[in-house]
């Protein structure tokens, strides 16, 4: 955008008028009615303020009146969605073989699946199709599993890279494998090539692209690898994920082979994997103690709805989560979460609440203000990203959906037209899919529409 007379320090490079919807620690759905909001050249957010002031507010930023985007009834902008946990790898087969409970699962479908990932081109296709597909569906930010494969996962991150999409990349870490013995590592193989891995990643300077510290779960690891992985975390101050009592069984096997741990949280714990920059996936099984040792130590749980009743996991009592002041975010777990859209992990979570709430009368059920929040601040929150994505708030980054709740042919009949705001959120979560998304932006670049290269 051409400057008119810029008296500040930055340049704007967008201004838009609309409404605005976010979440704050205070208030799940802040509603913002006919703010103006700028964007620096470096994609953050420089100011929010009201409509009415456009002009003063060009003169103090200088930036053209004339120029700003003006939305449509219809249309707001809220935060973009934040996955805290999805596996790329498992992509090409998400939609199918959710026909086993996990650890049957796993063996029969996911590790032969995964092997696949030595073919870089094989890993390429797939590995283009999730992040369009999850950027299409409104994911700004995602924090990915990958495989044991170094170059393969370097490759994921590229790709989010390329495409524009904030992402924390994990490559898998697991030297214990009984049953597909073909796909596993010695522990100095996963120790080298993490290390490799963390170090190749960082060279490259991708702005919003980090690796993280992946030991698959307990049962995948000995405690000499997941001892190894605690400090190359520390020592390079890196995200750590993983999976945590996501069913029964995996918990009473923990038991057996950690068996002078105090629990399964214990067991992370003491290998340096319990920081706050952890996030596990799952926690279905968690008792109150493990809850308070994650608040203590600032660790965040992904609660992954779909996943869980999929594979029979469990039910997440996201509630006595949220009680414990633990970080808690959305996840989808593609695949054994059979969907890769956010907006389907919003859905789950409140079906989830809802059936804790048959089972319970007295349960206090989720909003869906609440989940709202999980699926944007919540999940920054859960990532330690907050302070760059998640709301609106001048500083952070300018990652948001503009979203069309009357688009022509889209899901959504507005059938009375006289619907506010938090009416057309609320519609557009239970309703809405990827055709209401006219636009995706991360840090402040437009990522969706695509930009054809061919
Ligand atoms: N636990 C260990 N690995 C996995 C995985 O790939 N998916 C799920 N849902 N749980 C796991
Ligand atoms: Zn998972």
């Amino acid at each position: 955008m051409k400057t008119v007379s810029n008296k500040t320090a930055v340049d704007i490079a967008h201004v838009y008028r609309g409404t605005f919807m976010h979440s704050t620690d205070h208030t799940a759905v802040e509603i913002l009615e006919d703010r103006l909001l700028g964007v620096d050249t470096e994609g953050k957010i420089a100011f929010i303020g009201s409509g009415q002031e456009v002009d003063s507010l060009s003169q103090k930023w200088g930036f053209e009146a004339l120029a700003v985007t003006q939305l449509g009834q219809y249309e707001f902008f809220m935060p973009g969605m934040v996955d805290t946990h999805i596996h790329a790898s498992q992509y090409s087969y998400a939609g199918t073989a959710l026909d086993l409970p996990l650890l049957q699962w796993l063996n029969t479908y996911t590790f032969p699946v995964e092997a696949c990932y030595k073919d870089l081109e094989f890993a390429r296709n797939v590995y283009t199709h999730v992040v369009k597909r999850t950027l299409r569906n409104g994911t700004t930010t995602a924090c990915y599993f990958a495989t044991i494969h170094t170059d393969a996962s370097l490759l994921l991150g590229q790709i989010a890279n390329d495409f524009g999409q904030r992402a924390l990349v994990g490559k898998v870490c697991m030297d214990t494998n009984n049953f597909v013995p073909h796909y596993r590592e010695t522990p100095d193989e996963s120790h080298d090539e993490t290390n490799r891995f963390i170090s190749e990643m960082l060279k490259k300077k991708y702005p919003l692209v980090m690796p993280v510290v992946t030991p698959r779960f307990a049962l995948s690891c000995s405690a000499a690898l997941l001892g190894h992985l605690g400090e190359i975390a520390k020592n390079n101050h890196l995200h750590i994920q993983s999976h945590i009592s996501e069913t029964k069984e995996e918990v009473k096997l923990v038991k057996e082979l950690f068996p002078d741990y105090d629990s399964y949280t214990d067991v992370y714990h003491k290998h340096n994997l319990l920081t706050d920059k952890t996030v596990m996936a799952h926690g279905c099984h968690l008792t109150d103690e493990e809850l308070k040792l994650f608040r203590e130590k600032g660790a965040s749980v992904a609660h992954c709805p779909n996943s869980n009743i999929s594979l029979c996991s469990g039910m997440l009592d996201a509630r006595r989560v949220l009680n414990h002041k633990v970080k808690l975010g959305l996840g989808t777990d593609v695949a054994g979460g059979y969907s890769p859209s956010m907006l389907d992990a919003v859905r789950r979570t409140l079906d989830t609440s809802k059936a804790l709430t048959i089972q319970d009368p007295q349960y206090q059920t989720l909003t869906f203000e609440e989940v709202f929040r999980l699926a944007t601040l919540g999940g920054s929150q859960a990532l330690s990203l907050d302070e760059h994505t998640g709301s609106f708030q001048a500083g952070k980054d300018f990652d948001a959906l503009r979203v069309n709740t009357a688009i022509a042919g889209g899901p959504i009949d507005l059938i009375n037209h006289g619907e506010g705001p938090k009416v057309l959120l609320e519609k557009f979560l239970n309703l809405g899919d990827d055709r209401n998304i006219a636009e995706v932006y991360v840090a402040g670049k437009r990522v969706v529409p695509f930009v054809e290269t061919t």
